[in-house]
């Protein structure tokens, strides 16, 4: 990264229309490692005059000819561009990632990076492919559809797939030809503004992906506002969600929301066990359970919940804690002290309410310093208790126990939430029939966390609405659709 190496330490500054730029009034805040507590870098910090200068520059970009006229084949070449810098720089952007969300190294340069090159990839192949149709109206007339881009694209995300989230808004929304202000989670603003420096490299025009770090009610609440923003696509909390909903209104932006989850992973007695016991340990604990659409309602059918808690609480134990450089290190540290906090706060409010504690639960240090807990179970969860109602966003799995197939779908439907489910069975019948019935934006049925740019990705219910990812999604979110008509007897 262009940061410079003070006295103080690193700094980093704002990417503004391809320039290293100082937030205006001077402020920064520092990103720290959550594994060591350690500052690995001074933030310039965008202001609401910073996140208006972005979005100068960006609507800039994006009135004149420089990005959407440009021949849609260059601009598929960029993206192509950029997914061979990120490869070229993975080990980097690896680094950069596991400092600033403290999961483990090999995750984050062996699966978020590549994901990030083939998220751009494959919207590299969109670039050239957004079109309209004719469409047979009576009488004489041609009409005919056109896709246009939105404009500028405010993007907010969330810090557990720092880098991911920024190529799931980012890379769609320039193929589409948009121009894009991108503000990171303050957490970690790292990888994002490499991202932006890397854009730069490969050839996108100034102006065109602009990266201001800031805090949600400064820097993400005025890009939300900004009337020069044409829509928003945020990945956040439901509660934040709600919040950018109503402010946005104002300016009535196109909004979309990718909100938290309760997800239901749900195990059949007829499941291949062993499978189904890797999927639903993995489904939880993958990333700390700093996952969106982590399974963190385990249901198990009565007559194997047994057998089947003694095998999570095997798989729990086997989650080993540690330094995230640590190759054999499975759970890395809590992003921040605060989520911890949250996470110890449901632990504490799943024994007072009766739950029965079978793993992890505690607290604990890493060379003596850092954010982390071990992996934990609760068995005897009560669908009314907090722990299994509310997100956690971490390690913790509350298992519930199922009678029948419509118990099944009644509990894992029971939630405010509807982002993802997992389904276990043998029974190909009942898969589908449960595919059908979760009200949910992902099924995945015997396997769970499976990603794919083609795929689109969402919620039902208060887990939000609009799609990332997939290529109908992608055009629904990033353009807008103009129908023209000819008279054709003139
Ligand atoms: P958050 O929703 O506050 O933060 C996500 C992003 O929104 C960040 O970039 C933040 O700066 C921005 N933001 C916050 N307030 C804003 C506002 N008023 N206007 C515009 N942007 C704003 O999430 P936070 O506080 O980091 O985590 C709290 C909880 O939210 C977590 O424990 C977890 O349950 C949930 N969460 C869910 C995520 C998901 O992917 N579904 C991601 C992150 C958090
Ligand atoms: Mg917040």
């Amino acid at each position: 990264m262009s940061a410079t190496q003070t006295a103080e330490g690193i700094r980093t500054r704002l990417w503004i229309g391809n320039e290293w730029v100082d937030a205006q009034r001077g402020g920064t805040f520092a990103t720290t490692n959550p594994a060591t507590e350690e500052v690995i870098a001074e933030v310039a910090e965008a202001r609401a005059e910073d996140i208006d200068r972005a979005v100068q520059a960006a609507r800039a970009a994006f009135a004149d000819s420089r990005w959407r006229r440009m021949n849609p084949h260059k601009r598929s070449r960029l993206l192509w561009k950029l997914a061979d810098l990120v490869d070229a720089n993975a080990d980097e952007l690896g680094l950069l990632e596991t400092q600033d969300n403290g999961k483990p190294y090999f995750e984050a340069r062996r699966i978020d990076v590549p994901s990030v090159a083939q998220t751009l990839r494959y919207y590299a192949g969109l670039a050239d492919k957004v079109q309209g149709d004719t469409v047979p109206v009576p009488g004489p007339f041609l009409n005919y559809t056109l896709r246009e881009p939105v404009g500028v694209v405010g993007a907010i995300i969330p810090w557990n797939f720092p880098l991911s989230m920024a190529a799931w808004k980012v890379a769609p929304a320039l193929a589409c030809g948009n121009t894009v202000v991108l503000k990171p989670a303050e957490e970690t603003p790292l990888t994002a503004l490499r991202l932006g420096e890397l854009a730069a490299e490969a050839g996108f025009p100034a102006g065109v992906l602009n990266v201001v770090p800031g805090f949600g009610e400064t820097a993400g609440a005025a890009l939300v506002r900004h009337p020069g923003v044409d829509a928003i696509s945020f990945t956040g909390s439901t509660e934040v969600g709600k919040v950018i909903m109503r402010e946005a209104a104002d300016t009535l932006k196109k909004v979309s929301l990718e909100l938290g989850g309760k997800s239901p992973n749900i195990v059949f007695a007829d499941a291949d066990l062993r499978g189904a016991l890797k999927g639903a340990s993995s489904g939880i604990f993958y990333g700390k359970g700093e996952v969106c659409a982590a399974g963190s309602r385990i249901l198990v059918e009565s007559r194997i919940h047994d057998e089947f808690v003694a095998g999570l609480q095997a798989g729990a134990a086997r989650a080993t804690v540690g330094d995230p450089m640590d190759p054999s290190t499975r759970l890395g540290a809590i992003v921040s002290e605060a989520q911890l906090d949250r996470v110890m706060g449901y632990i504490e409010a799943g024994r007072r309410d009766g739950a029965c504690l079978v793993a992890g639960g505690e607290r604990t240090r890493v060379n003596g310093r850092g954010h982390f807990v071990n992996a934990t179970v609760f068995r005897d969860v009560d669908p009314e208790m907090s722990i299994a109602r509310e997100e956690i966003f971490g390690p913790v799995a509350a298992v519930i126990p199922f009678d029948d197939v419509d118990d099944a779908i009644r509990k894992a439907n029971d939630s405010l939430y509807g982002l993802a489910a997992g389904v276990w069975t043998r029974d190909i019948g009942k898969a589908h029939r449960l595919a059908g019935a979760i009200d949910a934006g992902t099924v995945w049925v015997n396997t769970y966390n499976q990603y794919s740019p083609a795929s689109p990705f969402g919620g039902y219910k208060q887990s939000g609405f609009g799609r990332d990812l997939g290529f109908h999604s992608a055009l629904e979110k990033y353009t807008h659709l103009k129908s023209v008509w000819v008279a054709l007897d003139g």
